[in-house]
């Protein structure tokens, strides 16, 4: 399966409950070969209305973040865990993660990353069994011949405005892989 035919077969995906509820499904956006790859939680509902990844808030925070790291959103593939809104931004169930990740390994081995930015805990749990973000953040991890690093989610920097520096140093990591 090639990029396009994961997107197109997702967009079909009935493997849990959300697509009775979705608008559209979110399968996320980049180029095909793109060697910086960043993975968040799960659309949220802005996301839900147009089926692009990271327009709402956070959305336009990473782009100002990314911009002064010196890094052009058409340059990564960016993505969530899940696919779908889960309704009132709730935090994912582990069955909707468990239905959803084949989706996301399929992206990584089709897209095959130099580096995999996992934003938040949501991502970090779900690709390395456990979360750190807090201690973490800003480093890197190799597991199964990839590498990732460690991010916050960009929604934790619009609820506090006092970690956006930090931010900004780690997310600044991520040229060296350009
Ligand atoms: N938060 C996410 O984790 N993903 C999106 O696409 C939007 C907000």
């Amino acid at each position: 399966m090639d990029l396009i035919q994961v997107e197109n077969a997702l967009k079909k995906c009935k493997r849990c409950n959300l697509w009775k509820i979705r608008k559209n499904v979110v399968p996320g956006e980049g180029r095909k070969n793109a060697k910086i790859m960043l993975v968040g939680e799960a659309p949220g509902k802005e996301e839900d209305a147009t089926g692009r990844p990271f327009v709402g808030r956070a959305g336009k925070l990473l782009n100002s973040i990314l911009e002064e790291a010196k890094i052009k959103r058409s340059q990564l593939y960016i993505t969530s865990v899940l696919k779908c809104h889960p309704p009132q931004n709730r935090k994912p169930f582990s069955g909707e993660i468990k239905e959803c990740l084949p989706w996301l390994e399929k992206q990584i081995e089709t897209i095959q990353p130099k580096i995999i930015g996992l934003m938040g805990n949501t991502a970090i749990k779900s690709l390395l069994g456990f979360n750190g973000i807090t201690k973490m953040h800003g480093k890197t991890i190799e597991k199964n011949g990839k590498k990732f690093l460690l991010l916050f989610h960009p929604a934790a920097g619009v609820y506090n405005a006092k970690l956006i520096p930090k931010m900004k140093k780690d997310y600044a990591k991520l040229i060296e892989f350009v």
